[in-house]
């Protein structure tokens, strides 16, 4: 699918280094140098690599203030893939979601998701609002096998939306593909059975669409009605219902860093008020804290992220380890989703009690292993809740080979054959916000 184009050299620090490294970032793999990493699954945010085509884009990039030749090609691809008319370009989607969600949320408001991604979740709470999930049954079910496990759970939104009552609800927010659901993809029949609701109680619908390819991949595969559909055909339809439409760059956009906010024709209220506070808080309306150069890199991996070529290879690589995985006995989340696998640590290490957090165990023993890096989202992340004790395994978008693929499998393939050795990790210090904790708490292995 792809040549090398350029290429960086990585190094695996020995057994010594790794045991060091990981005890001075205490126990939280977010702590450790990546020179320290060999094979870095934390995530398939802004980790890529940029075509050819991008790196072009991006030595043409424009950097005027105000109306850039490189914001008005972002807006052109936006409008083209997603079909949203207005643009407001972040420095990534976090700082998309600070716009919206800043502007639409209110002390006291409840908001309703498949799942809360955390940034969003957290956004909400300092908004003022309070995060309500309702994923599907079966969501978190690790072999629950549903075609599209990561939809929101109609009925019971509408049910919380009558018990808080309509007017708390300002906005259902449904993340496609469902990052913290499994990256389980969303039915485009779904998000039209949510924009119902949505009207019912005079809410907003917020698509979270950070991974809009590589959930029309999933349509196209498992939703007869786009069986025939191209994958921009079913991001165009898929997005066509939502009020505003928050993007990470990072994803789909197929760049190192980047995001925008997108709106409907009919929000242009909303419109006017979004761009004051992105000058507030990001930088002028038309560049919104990205450089010109980005902004163009962004509007070419736009339209690359939709070739069904590109998404084959891609989704294909991510089943390809979650197959690996399965074959060296390591329980995983099946079917598979569009970004990552994600392995239940609660199967894999049944001897460690959830609150000693078998996820951070599973992590930690991975990168003593073998130096790779894959990130919990179980009890440590989402404390207090009763979701599964998972382990995700992020595949960055284009930068792998099947080698790496298979160091990974060989790697928690070993962890797995003495996963009775292991012991579980305890808190020994933690920010102000549990939303955020995992990224900067420090653990110590329990004795
Ligand atoms: N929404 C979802 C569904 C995400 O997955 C992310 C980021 C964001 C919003 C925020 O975007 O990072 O550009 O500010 N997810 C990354 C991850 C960090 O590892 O899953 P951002």
């Amino acid at each position: 699918m792809h040549e090398s184009a350029m290429v960086s050299s990585a190094q695996r620090p020995t057994r010594d280094e790794r045991e060091l490294a990981l005890r001075e970032a205490g126990y939280n793999i977010f702590g450790l140098s990546a020179s320290d990493v060999y094979v870095d699954l934390l995530t398939d945010s802004g980790t890529g690599t940029m075509s050819t085509d991008q790196w072009a884009a991006l030595v043409g990039g424009d950097e005027s203030y105000a109306g850039s030749d490189s914001f008005e090609s972002l807006e052109a691809a936006v409008e083209e893939v997603l079909g949203l008319p207005h643009v407001i370009p972040a420095h990534q989607g976090r700082g998309a979601e600070h716009l919206l969600y800043g502007s639409i949320v209110e002390d006291g408001d409840v908001v309703i998701s498949n799942t809360h991604f955390d940034t969003t979740r957290a956004h909400v709470v300092e908004a003022g609002g309070e995060p309500v999930d309702c994923p599907v049954a079966g969501a978190w079910e690790t072999d629950s096998g549903g075609a599209f496990d990561g939809n929101l759970d109609i009925e019971a939104a509408r049910t919380e939306a009558q018990a808080v009552g309509a007017e708390r609800v300002p906005a259902l927010i449904v993340t496609v593909t469902n990052n913290s659901g499994a990256g389980q993809p969303v039915s485009v029949k779904n998000v039209r059975r949510a924009r119902k609701l949505a009207d019912e109680i005079d809410a907003r619908l917020v698509l979270d669409a950070c991974r809009f390819a590589e959930n029309a991949w999933f349509v196209n595969r498992r939703e007869d009605e786009f069986a025939d559909a191209s994958v921009i055909d079913i991001v165009r339809e898929q997005l066509s219902y939502a009020d505003a439409v928050i993007v990470s760059g990072k994803k789909d956009g197929l760049v190192n860093m980047g995001g925008f906010l997108g709106l409907a024709d009919h929000e242009q209220k909303l419109f006017a008020e979004l761009k004051e506070r992105a000058i507030l808080y990001e930088g002028f309306y038309t560049y919104g804290g990205m450089a010109g150069r980005d902004m163009a890199a962004m509007a070419v991996g736009l339209r690359e992220a939709v070739d069904p070529a590109y998404l084959e290879a891609r989704i294909g690589q991510v089943q390809e380890l979650a197959d690996r995985l399965a074959e060296a006995g390591v329980p995983v989340y099946q079917p598979t989703g569009g970004h990552a696998v994600y392995v239940d640590a609660g199967q894999a290490l049944p001897h460690i009690p959830d609150k000693q957090f078998p996820g951070q165990a599973l992590v930690c023993e991975a990168y003593l292993e073998g130096a790779v890096r894959a990130v919990e989202l179980g009890s440590f992340a989402f404390p207090g809740t009763d979701r599964p004790e998972l382990v995700r395994l992020a595949v960055p978008r284009r930068r792998y080979h099947r080698e790496h693929v298979d160091h990974v499998a060989e790697t928690f393939g070993a962890v797995l054959e003495q996963s009775e050795a292991l012991s579980g990790y305890e808190v020994t210090g933690e920010p102000e916000r549990p939303e955020l904790r995992h990224f900067t708490a420090s653990l110590a292995p329990v004795e």
